[in-house]
């Protein structure tokens, strides 16, 4: 059974540990320097960086759930500004990942819906987002839930860029 539910202070371990590894799996293959991989997720996935996170008032973390297993989470940010956005309500999914193990299951449109209900109950009316332009997976995937190419920005780890497209969708 999938449930899905707001993470608090409580998931801490459970979401700083989701997301070390849901992130190397999906992104780790194509950073070639394996010391600017392991630096990027020790900063980034550490306990205190994943409490903090949590503890932003701006930030809503959403875990979900497989017969009571954390197999995957979402990140929305509320107001992140972004240039190419011209509303205000805005939020941005900053991340949508799901453990390898369970991406045969093909749950990522319920996480993504799930997230998008919440947003608007939050008032917000447009999400955004940005994705690798080799994560083919994660495009297709965002172009059949509507989401939309308005623009180019690139993602860095420890000082290397990599190519990524901004999407968006009045939800
Ligand atoms: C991106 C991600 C969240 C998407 O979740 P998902 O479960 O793969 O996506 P879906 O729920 O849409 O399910 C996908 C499958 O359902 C099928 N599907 C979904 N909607 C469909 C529809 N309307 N009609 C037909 N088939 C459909 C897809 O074709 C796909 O099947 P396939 O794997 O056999 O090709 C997930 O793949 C993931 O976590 N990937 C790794 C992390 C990542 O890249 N995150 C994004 C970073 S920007």
């Amino acid at each position: 059974m999938v449930k899905i539910k707001l993470a608090t202070e409580a998931d801490t371990e459970v979401l700083a540990l989701l997301g070390r590894i849901t992130w190397d799996e999906s992104h780790g293959h194509y950073i070639e320097d394996k010391n600017n991989l392991i630096k990027y997720l020790n900063e980034n996935f550490s306990i205190a960086k994943t409490k903090e996170n949590i503890n932003n008032q701006k930030n809503f973390f959403y875990v979900m759930y497989v017969d009571k297993l954390p197999v995957g989470y979402a990140k929305l940010i509320v107001n992140a500004e972004q240039e190419r956005i011209d509303s205000k309500n805005n939020c941005r999914l900053e991340r949508i990942f799901i453990l390898d193990d369970f991406i045969p299951l093909k749950i990522g449109h319920q996480l993504l819906t799930y997230v998008e209900e919440r947003a608007r109950e939050l008032k917000l009316d447009t999400m955004w987002l940005t994705v690798y332009i080799k994560n083919i997976r994660a495009i297709k995937f965002y172009e059949r839930n509507q989401y939309i190419h308005i623009g180019e920005l690139n993602f860095s780890v420890s000082g290397k860029e990599y190519e990524n497209i901004i999407l968006s969708k009045k939800i």
